[in-house]
């Protein structure tokens, strides 16, 4: 296999041919010119709510890098929910982390109850309930914000012996970061707004898989339902693709530098960062991982010590996503996270380390001054 930055380059990009674009501009179509007598034919699209050929492009890259059949989404909790709502059925048990993004958790709680699904709880790390007897085990590693991470391959055995399905939430690590369908997961599920496109401009989403069924599924659901991306979005996030491995490259080594200043600060209570040695995540992640990303979550003594940081940092943009170009800060609580008050996840952008590193020590001694 090629490097990781010669695959995301190349990654869904069509042959050379002389006259054309390297990459093919947005399709943009509602319908399609049909033809007059015999009407849809298989393989010619017909209309954008299920053909469109900009996607199919950008499914192309996704399902290269993830090892699998990709299906894209209007937003990553449009390919969450299609991944839920396609696979549970009355009667069945789904766990959901209880530690992960906020709104899965939420829209588990609000929508699948109803539908006669018994929704568990359970935190990244375990305790986890009995397998076997799952439908759908869904866990996010790492995950946001806290970054525990779980062994996906030990938790897909359990669920598998039992006939169940496992799906990854892989948006904090993106498919250079781990691959799930590898290590035993049926659907690798993703929000591809962050870190895979990276530039804090597009909402994506994106469900992969190798099983056939699944993804026809995937792709029934998505046509039904219209969660569609729309074709514009769907090319920026191809372009984008082509820089993940070097906007991954500096955003790691951006948190690597910025973690060790957070854990060296007497104002901060506590680091989470899976990359470093000392990090309760960090044996998991070195084994299942193939970079960390560039979050790193600290907890500050409270708001007043979070607000402080915030206003006293330059670099740092205030601001609920992860995975930018721009470091970014989000105060997770202030969403309604079960986070302590002083909780900030920190998304190192690709700036230079040691103009990051200079603000952020800034904005901590800042801290009570
Ligand atoms: C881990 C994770 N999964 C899914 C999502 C949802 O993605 P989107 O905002 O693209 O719907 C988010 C959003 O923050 C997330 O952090």
């Amino acid at each position: 296999m090629t490097g990781d930055g010669t695959r995301v380059v190349h990654a869904g990009v069509p042959e050379a041919v002389p006259g054309r674009p390297f990459l093919p501009g947005p399709a943009f179509g509602a319908p399609y010119h049909l033809e007059p007598v015999l009407g849809p034919q298989p393989g010619v699209d017909g209309y954008g709510r299920t053909d469109n050929p900009t996607w199919r492009a950008l499914e192309g890259a996704i399902g290269e890098l993830e090892g699998g059949e990709c299906v894209t989404f209007a937003s990553g909790m449009a390919a969450i929910s299609a991944v839920l709502l396609s696979v549970l059925r009355p009667g069945d048990t789904v766990v959901v982390p209880a530690d992960g993004y906020y709104k899965t958790r939420a829209f588990a709680a609000s929508y699948l109850g109803e539908r006669g699904v018994t929704v568990v709880e359970a935190p990244t790390v375990g305790p986890y309930p009995a397998l076997e007897t799952v439908r759908l085990l869904l866990v996010e590693t790492p995950a946001n914000p806290g970054l525990d991470v779980c062994d996906i391959a030990e938790l897909a055995a359990r669920v598998h012996a039992g006939g169940g399905l496992v799906a990854v939430d892989n948006t904090a690590a993106t498919p250079l970061g781990q691959r799930p369908l590898d290590l035993g997961a049926d659907i690798s599920v993703a929000s591809g707004t962050k870190a895979l496109t990276g530039h804090s401009d597009i909402l994506l989403g994106y469900a992969c898989t190798r099983d056939p069924q699944l993804a026809a599924a995937l792709t029934g659901w998505r046509g039904a339902t219209g969660a569609v991306p729309g074709p514009f979005e769907a090319w920026l996030a191809h372009r984008s693709i082509g820089t993940l491995d070097l906007r991954l490259a500096r955003q790691t080594a951006n948190a690597a530098a910025v973690a060790e200043v957070l854990a060296a600060h007497p104002a901060v209570v506590s680091v989470r960062w899976p990359g470093r040695p000392e990090d309760p995540a960090h044996e998991v992640a070195s084994r299942q991982m193939r970079r960390v990303p560039g979050v790193v979550t600290f907890t500050l003594a409270g708001k007043a010590a979070a607000d402080q940081f915030l206003q006293a940092a330059t670099l740092v943009f205030a601001a609920t996503s992860f995975g930018g170009l721009h470091t970014s800060a989000d105060r997770r609580a202030q969403w309604g996270d079960d986070t302590p008050e002083g909780l900030i996840r920190l998304s190192c952008g690709v700036e230079d380390t040691d103009d990051l590193v200079a603000d952020v020590r800034k904005a901590l001694d800042a801290i009570g001054a």
